[in-house]
């Protein structure tokens, strides 16, 4: 039977009988919660999973199924679940009060971990999301260069606020010119005049483009591995292009390092070695609560700076840098030593290898992209390099290869991208390819 042929039912059917609590849940859900939840990324067809708790590198349903978390949250969880000393920070944290409308140690001190580990970074704000950390970086470019327009890649997801949501899962002009498309329904035409479109990896286009724009350009904004995209890595000769064209044209270089800052202890900006005028970050530096940042130059920066005149950016946020969520990423960062980057970044080769190959050997046409330890699959024949050659997958076999990693106790995002957690060891790769052999052999 060949892939596209391959009915995904058997696959359903095992889900559904697995799961009949959580489906129960789902339904319930629905008629409180918008589509069942809050969240775009946990929901998939035909009903998510309910989680009960987490340990390690697994989640437990509360069908009492358990799964490898290929997730972790987003990527967030690089130490994965209830890591015993941010668990301990927590909770201590949890005693003495778990918000205050001041600052704290903890605050202060995560940020010092953080412009010490983190090349570009000589000041920052927290939020409470990564979604904020870029909207803070847009708004800073703008303060700073009075310009009004941002350059974004197609493709490149950078949460959820109005000039982000453009062009993130919809095009529109050629390839080598794209143009401002809404990805969201709201977006108005005023956002989307002021979104510049480039294509990712595309030296003469991005430069045409940006050149074009050079006196109204603000900023040019890059995930530097676009997570939407599998984890699919610059070109340094692109990033470098991007830097030369920002400093060319009085335009910030932002980097969005929401995901990628665990590619090593000082992000993506010191693997490829091109350091940006702002970064965005989240995920990981909260140690598994909610958490974003923005920081960058001191000069750009001082926009936030209440203590000489009124700030150029009045930045405020009830939760911002509230302890709980500053001792938990502290516990979590005081933990990620090089090594630690090293062995995740080790795993994640030696896994999008493995899986690489099995694909080659029973001929099913898939494809693997990913870098460090990320790793993301595509069902399609033909290389996935951008935005537009990500598209046209077979959308069946994507949803039977998501259930059948699930019904065989591994959870991927249902984008069918992955990463490495530090509990994880040789065993659970070596369950994950298991699992995808089974998966090639049925649908070869
Ligand atoms: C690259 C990138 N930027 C921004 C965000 C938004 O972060 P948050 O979900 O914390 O708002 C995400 C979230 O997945 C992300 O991957």
């Amino acid at each position: 039977m060949s892939a596209r042929a391959h009915s995904y039912d058997a696959e359903l059917a095992t889900y559904q009988h697995h799961n009949p609590r959580s489906a129960a849940r789902f339904t319930a859900a629905q008629q409180v919660l918008a589509g069942g939840n809050s969240r775009l990324t946990a929901y998939f067809a035909p009903f998510p999973f309910y989680v009960e708790r987490g340990e390690g590198c697994a989640i437990y349903d509360v069908d009492g199924n358990r799964r490898l978390d290929f997730y972790n949250n987003a990527t967030s969880l690089i130490l994965g679940h209830c890591n015993p000393q941010v668990t301990t920070a927590v909770i201590e944290q949890a005693a003495r009060g778990a918000a205050f409308a001041n600052p704290t140690e903890p605050e202060m001190a995560l940020a010092t971990l953080i412009t010490a580990l983190v090349p570009g970074v000589e000041r920052l704000r927290f939020t409470n999301s990564g979604t904020e950390g870029v909207m803070l970086a847009i708004r800073a470019a703008r303060a700073y260069t009075g310009k009004a327009k941002i350059a974004k890649v197609e493709g490149g997801y950078h949460g959820t606020s109005d000039h982000v949501s453009v062009s993130v899962t919809t095009q529109a002009g050629d390839a080598d010119t794209p143009q401002a498309s809404p990805s969201s329904r709201g977006i108005t035409p005023n956002t989307l005049a002021d979104v510049i479109v480039i294509p990712f990896n595309n030296v003469e286009a991005a430069q045409r483009i940006l050149a074009q724009h050079r006196d109204d350009l603000a900023a040019v904004l890059i995930e530097p591995a676009m997570g939407g995209l599998g984890y699919i890595p610059a070109e340094p000769a692109f990033l470098e292009a991007l830097r030369a064209a920002c400093d060319g044209h009085t335009t910030l270089l932002i980097f969005d390092e929401v995901q990628t800052l665990r590619m090593t202890p000082g992000g993506a900006q010191q693997w490829f070695n091109v350091i940006p005028d702002l970064t965005c970050m989240g995920k990981i530096i909260g140690g598994g609560l909610p958490v974003g940042a923005c920081g960058g130059r001191a000069d750009v920066m001082e926009a936030f700076d209440a203590t000489q005149h009124a700030p150029g950016i009045p930045h405020g946020g009830t939760f911002n840098a509230n302890p709980m969520t500053m001792q938990a990423g502290l516990a979590t960062m005081r933990q990620l030593t090089p090594e630690v980057y090293e062995r995740l970044n080790e795993y994640g080769t030696a896994l999008r290898n493995q899986l690489e190959e099995m694909a080659r050997s029973y001929h099913v046409p898939v494809q693997i992209t990913g870098v460090a330890s990320f790793f993301g699959i595509h069902c399609t024949d033909h290389p996935v390099t951008d935005y537009r050659s990500a598209q046209g997958q077979d959308a069946a076999l994507r949803q039977k290869l998501f259930l059948h990693f699930l019904n065989h106790g591994i959870y991927l995002g249902n984008k069918i991208v992955g990463n490495i957690s530090a509990p994880m060891e040789r065993a659970e790769l070596e369950h994950f390819v298991q699992v995808w052999e089974r998966f090639l052999q049925a649908v070869q």
